[in-house]
């Protein structure tokens, strides 16, 4: 966030800058779902719901679920909330007590190791490796349980590593016998096969998803928890209190997306693919080391030791001097301190001119050590 304000600043000032920082869809809400929208509110979807969400959107989850994956579930066992953000709070917020462990890769999504603080938990981070595709390996996690564990949380495709667990890994990691929280926010966004959910492991699985990613509706705050239905009245009380229901409209919409947006989120995931590969081969030639391509999601950690020990100081550095953005690898823990996560969910020809303007500062910067 602090490259993001101080870019935005940068921006105000006249400056210009590409943004590769910015975890979110460059694409705008695909035309069907915006009037959707529209025609909710004209139509008086402009009230509370059900706190579980309305019938017709976790029957249309329900229904999605059973077409993705093959697994059935039932709408009661399905909460819609405000985001996966707030599906994560109440899933933690349900589960965790003070000194609880819960096992997750490194690098992660910034967000896991606070969410598990803030209710007392203890983060348990097992190092993914970047030649194994930072897939979260079951041995080490079994490794990792002791008689305070509580979860392992798992996310595939993963931010920032772009990481897709296939079913036999996931398989393994469930019969470690740990309750399951899988984030699978970024399903759907796949260049290989698709990504299996947790649930075709084991029906135990707690699931936290939504709209925003494959369906480019990070500013509407849609998302949804799929969990055991004995965990399902804590949830609903949770809601009950905090929140009351997600917005009615926008669970309108999102029944929208989930009929008609297969084919927008097919062609954005096509152009996510060529940037992927363009990316990937410029930062490559640049020397930034990607061992593997990743399989999902749009980001590439990409090692930048060569050129730091220090990812915070050299984001800031590629923001002043090249007026590039990009996340410092520290951010999604410690094991990315020499690494860069870049969003290539920016225009081909913004991935171009990032690479150009990289290669330019990284020569002059050469040339003054050499001096
Ligand atoms: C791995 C991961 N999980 C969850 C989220 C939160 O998404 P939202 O609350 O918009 O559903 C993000 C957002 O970047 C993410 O990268």
């Amino acid at each position: 966030m602090e490259v993001l304000e101080r870019a935005q600043e940068m921006q105000r000032q006249g400056r210009s800058v590409i943004h590769l920082e910015v975890g979110e869809p460059d694409f705008p809400t695909p035309e069907p779902i915006c009037e959707s929208a529209i025609r909710a509110v004209r139509d008086g979807h402009t009230h509370y719901t059900h706190s579980l969400g309305s019938l017709r959107l976790r029957e249309a989850i329900a229904r999605n679920c059973s077409a993705r994956h093959g697994v059935e579930v039932s709408a009661d066992r399905i909460m819609v909330t405000a985001g996966s953000s707030q599906a994560m709070l109440y899933a933690f917020g349900a589960l965790i007590r003070p000194g609880d462990e819960v096992i997750m890769a490194t690098p992660h999504y910034p967000c896991y190791p606070n969410f598990i603080r803030f209710f007392g938990g203890v983060p348990v981070q097992i190092g993914a490796n970047a030649a194994d595709g930072y897939k979260l390996d079951p041995d080490r996690v079994k490794e990792a349980v002791t008689d305070r564990t509580r979860l392992l949380l798992v996310n595939s495709p993963a931010n920032p590593t772009g990481a897709v667990l296939d079913l036999e890994r996931l398989r393994a990691l469930a019969e470690i016998g740990v309750p399951i929280l899988s984030d699978e926010i970024y399903h759907g966004i796949v260049y290989g096969e698709p990504a299996p959910s947790a649930l075709s492991v084991t029906d135990r699985a707690i699931v936290v998803d939504g709209f925003s990613k494959r369906h480019c509706m990070t500013g509407w705050r849609l998302g949804y928890i799929i969990a055991p239905q004995e965990m399902m009245r804590t949830l609903q009380t949770m809601q009950q209190n905090f929140m009351i229901s997600a917005g009615a409209f926008v669970q309108e919409a999102a029944v929208t997306a989930i009929e008609q947006g297969d084919a927008a989120t097919e062609e954005m995931v096509g152009a996510y693919r060529a940037r992927r590969d363009l990316i990937v081969s410029l930062f490559r030639d640049l020397g930034f080391g990607i061992p593997a391509l990743p399989d999902g999601a749009f980001y590439v950690f990409a090692d930048a030791s060569r050129f730091t020990r220090d990812s915070l100081a050299f984001a800031f550095e590629l923001l002043e001097c090249a007026g590039v953005a990009v996340a410092p690898g520290i951010d999604f823990g410690e094991a990315g301190k020499r690494s860069v996560r870049l969003c290539y969910a920016a225009s081909v020809s913004d991935i171009r001119e990032a690479a150009r303007r990289i290669a330019k500062y990284l020569e002059c910067r050469e040339h003054r050590v050499e001096d």
